[in-house]
């Protein structure tokens, strides 16, 4: 069996699955469920000196929920069932929840304290300013937590070296600034001169936004706030945070931890291949409820068994090693190649092809029809392969 355990700062984590600041972790009873769920480690919600004044509403699912093709095996007795058991928001999600609406008093007094024995590490989320640091970091002494993360959410990108070295200078602690994607380009400059100053590991990224979404019937918006303007979490903001800890891990010596759009085991590899050392995780969380953790960390293990790695370190930023220094793949001259066992017959390759290089065309003794490419007008755009529901097509370069 695969070792999914990993370190940074110095912290050893079970798993490389963390809580990502959020409604899941909103207080301590709700912690202790994600830890009993099987989570390797623990982030909080955003504390700050004052509760946050939250609008509302201020969550939206931008979809119905679409079940996720996964199955667990329930045993009944000798009988065994395969049942749905997760839900995801393609369209993503969307909240304007800020930080943390109990009080810092409340944090320090009541729910900190329950989480002295929490049996995986405990990083306590921070926000926002030096003058808020000075303020919330000398209450965090009296508990045993592993590392701070501040959230750099609503500040301006040139105050993060003054955060570090004012917590820093409060405590003797590993801190981690958690980057937000409002400039994807800064994200870089933004990771090197964290690192510079201290920081022991970047998380990366923060919801994306503002973005906006709205009822057509009634024109009002799913968010309470100003415009009904709120911050785009789940599936769609993959791409955009996998790239981000591609181009953040291959800038800087510190560990990152992937965060943005993970639902399954493979996301949070994907993450992994491109430089996280751990990942972590919100509107699944929220979507699917606390049990997302041990499920997203079992379904890496059993991915890295059937791919036949023995640790997480093997994987770790493989994606860089066999790309990102330049190394060139083959992608030119390639053709769609179809796997007719796999096909169903569906016609979908056939509608996307945008060269009309696919036709549907009958074969001897089988009822449905199957997709035939040719091989002059295929542009191996790669659509069909990526469109195709059952995977019955691949690029052959
Ligand atoms: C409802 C909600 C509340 C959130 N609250 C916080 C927060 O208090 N502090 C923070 O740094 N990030 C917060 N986030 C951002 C998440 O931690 C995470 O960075 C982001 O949602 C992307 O990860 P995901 O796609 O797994 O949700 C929040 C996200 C959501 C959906």
């Amino acid at each position: 069996m695969a070792d999914i355990g990993t370190r940074i700062a110095g912290i050893e984590f079970k798993n490389p699955v963390l809580t990502a600041a959020g409604p899941p972790v909103r207080d301590a009873q709700s912690i202790i469920k994600c830890v009993e769920s099987g989570v390797g480690g623990i982030v909080t919600k955003t504390i700050s000196t004052k509760p946050a004044p939250v609008p509302r509403p201020n969550m939206a699912a931008l979809n119905r929920a679409r079940i996720l093709q996964m199955y667990n095996t329930v045993k009944n007795g000798n009988q065994q069932f395969y049942v749905k058991t997760a839900y995801r928001m393609d369209q993503g999600f969307i909240n304007t929840e800020l930080w943390t609406e109990l009080s810092l008093e409340q944090w320090i007094d009541k729910e900190l304290p329950m989480l002295k024995d929490l049996g995986v590490p405990l990083i306590v989320s921070v926000g926002y300013t030096p003058e808020d640091m000075k303020k919330i970091v000398p209450l965090l002494r009296e508990f045993n937590i592993d590392a701070i993360e501040f959230s750099t959410h609503y500040i301006t990108p040139g105050i993060i070296t003054d955060i570090i070295k004012t917590i820093k200078s409060i405590m003797d602690i590993p801190v981690f600034p958690k980057l937000s994607p409002h400039h994807t380009d800064l994200l870089v400059e933004q990771a090197k001169e964290a690192e510079k100053s201290g920081a022991d590991a970047i998380v990366a990224i923060n919801s994306f936004g503002p973005t906006l979404s709205f009822d057509i019937y009634t024109r009002r918006p799913y968010m309470g706030s100003e415009f009904g303007f709120g911050w785009l979490s789940g599936p769609p903001i993959k791409p955009l945070a996998v790239r981000a800890v591609f181009d953040i891990a291959r800038a800087v010596n510190i560990p990152v931890i992937g965060v943005g759009g993970i639902s399954t085991g493979k996301d949070a590899i994907e993450h992994i291949m491109a430089g996280a050392s751990a990942v972590g995780v919100c509107t699944q969380g929220i979507i699917e409820g606390k049990k997302a953790f041990g499920r997203i960390a079992q379904e890496i293990q059993d991915e890295l068994d059937k791919m036949g790695f023995s640790s997480l370190e093997e994987i770790k930023g493989l994606y860089i090693k066999e790309m990102g220094m330049g190394q060139k793949i083959k992608t030119e001259g390639g053709i769609a190649k179809l796997i007719e066992q796999k096909c169903t017959g569906c016609k979908l390759c056939e509608r996307v092809c945008q060269y009309e290089a696919i036709s549907m065309v009958k074969k001897e003794g089988i009822r449905h029809l199957f997709p035939e490419i040719n091989e002059e007008k295929c542009a191996a755009c790669g659509l069909c392969v990526s469109i195709c529901p059952t995977e019955a097509l691949y690029l052959e370069f």
